[in-house]
């Protein structure tokens, strides 16, 4: 029998993978950023492979997430936040999970369109997602480029609302995300 409690923080393991994957991803965005501007090198090659390594990791751990997340709906927000708001984070939520599983696959595409593989921390071979094609692949570059200036413009208004809440507010939206974190209510 599954009790209805209603919950006022995210389950442990919604919170370590959102924590995991926001890591990876601002480690994966730096790596991507910095290497672009490189000349040709064996230090950028091996940068490519290593932001390429995340990235996937990235792709499997939202998987997962996505996974637990229609498993274990998010707490309620507290009741002073009102309804449109409760909408606009949802709607933010929505858009991070579809960034989180479309830029590391259009990564993915427009590596495959170059003619290079992804040999998954250089062990496991991925299988090409489509044929060698230069004027896709160009496309895909930019598609790649423009999903991250979309998640940059997202993550900050996910992170200012979420700073806002908490010093604002001064309410426990941080702390469903945050376990460490004094409770206010
Ligand atoms: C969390 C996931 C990812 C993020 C945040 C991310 C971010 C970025 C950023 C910011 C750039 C620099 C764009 C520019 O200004 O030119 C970039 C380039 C690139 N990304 Fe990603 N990326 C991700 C996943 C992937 C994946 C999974 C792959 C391939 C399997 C990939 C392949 C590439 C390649 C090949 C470049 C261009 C490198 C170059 O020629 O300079 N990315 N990425
Ligand atoms: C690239 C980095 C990040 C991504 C992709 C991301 C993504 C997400 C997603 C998808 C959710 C919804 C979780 C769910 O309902 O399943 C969420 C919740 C949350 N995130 Fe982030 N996040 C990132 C970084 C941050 C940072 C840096 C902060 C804090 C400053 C933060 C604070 C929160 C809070 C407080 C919640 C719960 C909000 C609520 O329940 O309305 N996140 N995040």
């Amino acid at each position: 029998m599954r009790l209805n409690v209603v919950t006022t923080r995210y389950t442990r393991t919604a919170i370590g993978l959102h924590w995991l994957i926001a890591v990876l991803i601002i480690v994966a965005f730096a790596l991507g950023w910095t290497m672009a501007d490189m000349e040709n090198s064996p230090r950028k090659l091996r940068w490519i492979s290593w932001h390429k390594w995340l990235g996937i990791t990235v792709l499997g751990l939202t998987a997962v997430r996505l996974l637990w997340r229609l498993g274990h709906p998010a707490p309620a927000l507290p009741a002073s936040v009102p309804l449109w708001q409760q909408k606009a984070a949802e709607g933010v939520h929505f858009l991070l999970y579809g960034l989180m599983f479309a830029i590391p696959l259009s990564g993915w595409l427009f590596s495959s369109a170059r003619g290079f593989s992804v040999v998954y921390l250089g062990i496991l071979p991925l299988p090409d997602l489509i044929g060698a094609n230069e004027e896709l692949g160009d496309w895909l570059h930019t598609v790649h480029i423009g999903l991250n200036y979309t998640l940059l413009a997202v993550f900050g208004a996910h992170v200012g609302a979420a700073l806002k809440h908490h010093f604002i507010e001064r309410d426990d939206v941080l702390a469903r995300m945050v376990p460490w974190l004094e409770r206010k209510g």
